[in-house]
């Protein structure tokens, strides 16, 4: 059971507020797809949802299998196909376990000794840690371990859900390179899911970005990182940390995007925020008016903007 894992018109509800609206991406087998958002945009939403643990509405394939029914309708093969990996390592690591008795938890069959220190040197760790307790680990020792318990179920899908987000970052560094290597060496499929656009593009091969609860803008990584065309991910490129280079950005903005509602239909759900829209430049009533769908074409690169339009790469 492999191939890739295909998302169709993915739209998660909490009670009468819609997190996810109308997601779709396909990640071929073998390749990486970013997403980044910033915070309550709704990634770990969708990432909960394929993987059965926040009920959701859409397509959810991988290659042939139907993941849409929910973790009740999937087997414990199925499950296992597809793993995820936390922000936290302390949330999923059972405290009074060994490190190798949580790793061994997923596993099927015998040698489960010999295939836990086969692990533990796979994330770069010392076999002698299965027999420690979390609590004596730093958080990227932690981390790994949690990659390694993932790993432990012979996943063909790896979901990664802010997993440097805790970690200092020199740690951070360690781990992605961990990460990389793991994907490219064992040949997964992975989401690679960051509010950090720095740490997402560094990983992944496509992007995806998204915005209260939207994708407005995917495609080859190179290509939305060389020529954004949509203005919010610009607005995230704006925002790392680069020498000499003006925010575009105000933290003040984004905080007031994470706390207050989101802009009514049918206009486009960014104008208020736009820095290239309505807000600031007159005669942009299609912005008031007309939500900016993407996908309008066939091209790989595409985005949720009536001012987007495809450049060369700078
Ligand atoms: N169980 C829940 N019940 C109600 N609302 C929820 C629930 N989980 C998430 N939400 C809301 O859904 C929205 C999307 O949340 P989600 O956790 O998917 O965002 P995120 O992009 O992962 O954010 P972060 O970067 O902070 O992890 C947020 O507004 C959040 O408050
Ligand atoms: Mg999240």
């Amino acid at each position: 059971m492999t191939g890739a894992l295909a998302v169709q018109n993915l739209t998660v509800r909490y009670g009468a507020f819609t997190a996810v609206c109308g997601v779709s991406f396909e990640i071929p087998p073998g390749s990486v797809l970013g997403l980044v958002g910033e915070s309550g945009s709704g990634k770990s939403s969708v990432a909960r949802a394929i993987v059965g643990l926040t009920p959701s509405r859409g397509a959810i394939r991988l290659g042939d299998t139907d993941l849409s029914a929910g973790p009740v309708g999937r087997t414990r093969q199925v499950r296992r196909r597809v793993q995820l990996v936390f922000q936290d390592p302390r949330g999923s690591l059972d405290p009074r376990l060994h490190v190798g008795d949580s790793i061994a938890e997923g596993m099927r069959g015998g040698r489960r000794s010999a295939r836990v220190a086969e692990l533990l040197e796979l994330v770069s760790l010392d076999p002698r840690v299965a027999e420690l307790r979390p609590h004596l680990l730093s958080g990227g020792q932690r981390q790994r371990v949690a990659i390694a318990r993932a790993l432990a179920a012979e996943p063909a899908v790896l979901i990664a859900d802010e997993v440097t987000a805790s970690l200092d970052v020199s740690v951070q560094a360690v781990v992605l390179n961990l990460l990389r290597r793991l994907q490219r060496d064992l040949g997964l499929t992975m989401l690679f899911i960051s509010h950090n656009l720095a740490v997402v593009r560094y990983v992944s091969d496509e992007l995806a970005v998204m915005f209260h609860g939207r994708i407005v803008e995917q495609g080859p990584a190179e290509e939305v990182i060389g020529a954004p065309e949509h203005p919010y991910t610009r607005s995230l490129l704006a925002a790392i940390p680069q020498v000499g280079e003006r925010r575009l950005l105000s933290d003040d903005a984004v905080e007031a995007s994470v706390t207050g509602d989101p802009a009514p239909p049918p206009g486009c759900d960014y104008r208020l925020r736009c820095p290239v829209g309505p807000a600031v430049r007159p005669g942009m009533e299609i912005c008031e008016t007309s939500d900016p769908a993407g996908g309008k074409d066939d091209r790989l690169h595409l985005a949720a903007c009536h001012l987007a339009e495809p450049r060369a790469p700078t």
